[in-house]
C-alpha cells in the first residue's frame, strides 16, 4: 500500500523538526525526510542515540543535527523550538513523535504516572503545536504531524493513561487543523497501525501473539506513507486501516466489542 509511481516528495530546503528521533518511527521519520533534503533537527533524551542518528543525518543531509530534549518539560521544550527558529529563519515542518507507553492497572492507582504520561504524550504535543504554529501562519506555510494511536479509538484495559493521552492529542489536532486550514497551515494526526519498535515490542514480553497481520507496519514504511501524505488536503494519516471498523464494531455489537476487550484484560 505504500508504493506510489509517483516520485517521492520533496522537501529541499525545508527546516524539519522530529521529536522522538532517537528511535523506531521518529527515528524513520527523521532519516526519511533527510533523504528528501530537509535540514532535519531530531529530539530525544538520549545522547548517545542522538549521536548516530547525527552522523547519518549530516551524511543524508548536510545542515542537520540533533538536540537533547525532554518534550514532556513543555517550557524547555517550547524553548528549544524557539531557538531552533531563531537560528534557522523558520520550522517549516514540526512532527510530534515522541511518546511513552505504560501499561498501567487502573488498581494501582499511579497519579504521577498518569501525569507523565500526559506531559510526554500530550501536553508535549500541545506545547509544540502551540510555539510553531505563529510562525507558520505569519509565512502562511507549515505541516504539523502529531502521532496519535488506534488505542485512541480503542482503548485497551491497562492502557488508560496511554489512550487518554493519544485521545486527547486526537481532539486538540482536528480541532486545530479545522482553525488554520485556511492560512496555509496543514495539520495532521498520524495513526501508525502497530510497528515493531521498543514501544510496539513492549507488550509482547511475556510471548504474547502480535497483532493481525492487517494492522502490522514497518517505521520505514510508515515514515514513507508521511512524507508523501503530509501536506496535502486530508488531516488523518492511517497506516493501517482495520482498526477504522472499532467504533462501527463498538456501536453495532456492543456485546463482541466488550467481550474481545475484556479478554485482552485478562490476557497478556
Ligand atoms: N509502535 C507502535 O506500534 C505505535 C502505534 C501507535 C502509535 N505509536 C506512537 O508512535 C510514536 C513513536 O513510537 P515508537 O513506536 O517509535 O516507539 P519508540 O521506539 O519507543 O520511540 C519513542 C521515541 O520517543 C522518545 N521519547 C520518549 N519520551 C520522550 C521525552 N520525554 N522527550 C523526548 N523524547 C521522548 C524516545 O526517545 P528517548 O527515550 O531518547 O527520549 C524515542 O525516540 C509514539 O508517539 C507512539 O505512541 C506507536
Amino acid at each position: 500500500m505504500f508504493n506510489s509511481s509517483r516520485p517521492s516528495r520533496r522537501y529541499d530546503g525545508q527546516v524539519a523538526v522530529v521529536t522522538g528521533a532517537s528511535s523506531g518511527i521518529g527515528c524513520a521519520l527523521a532519516l526519511t525526510l533527510a533523504d528528501r533534503g530537509a535540514s532535519v533537527v531530531g529530539l530525544a533524551r538520549r545522547q548517545d542515540l542522538l549521536d548516530q542518528l547525527s552522523a547519518e543525518l549530516t551524511r543524508r543531509s548536510p545542515g542537520s543535527a540533533t538536540e537533547v530534549c525532554d518534550v514532556g518539560e513543555a517550557d524547555a521544550y517550547q524553548a528549544a523550538l524557539g531557538r531552533i527558529e531563531e537560528d534557522r529563519g523558520r520550522i517549516d515542518i514540526l512532527i510530534n513523535n515522541a511518546g511513552i507507553d505504560l501499561m498501567l492497572r487502573a488498581s494501582d492507582g499511579a497519579l504521577s504516572t498518569v501525569r507523565r504520561v500526559l506531559d510526554i504524550n500530550f501536553m508535549g504535543t500541545v506545547a509544540g503545536t502551540l510555539a510553531v504554529l505563529p510562525g507558520m501562519i505569519e509565512r502562511r506555510s507549515g505541516i504539523v504531524v502529531n502521532v496519535s494511536s488506534d488505542s485512541a479509538r480503542a482503548p485497551e484495559p491497562r492502557q488508560g493513561a496511554y489512550a487518554a493521552s493519544k485521545a486527547a492529542v486526537t481532539a486538540f489536532t482536528d480541532s486545530v487543523a479545522h482553525e488554520v486550514a485556511s492560512q496555509g497551515v496543514h495539520v495532521h494526526l498520524l495513526y501508525p497501525g502497530w510497528v515493531p519498535t521498543a514501544m510496539g515490542l513492549s507488550g509482547d514480553e511475556d510471548g504474547g501473539s502480535l497483532p493481525p497481520k492487517m494492522v502490522r507496519r514497518t517505521a520505514d514504511g510508515v515514515a514513507t506513507l508521511v512524507a508523501d501524505r503530509m501536506g496535502g488536503p486530508r488531516i488523518d494519516i492511517n497506516a493501517a486501516h482495520l482498526p477504522l471498523l472499532a467504533p462501527f464494531v463498538r456501536t453495532l455489537a456492543p456485546g463482541m466489542y466488550q467481550k474481545a476487550m475484556r479478554r485482552l484484560g485478562t490476557t497478556g
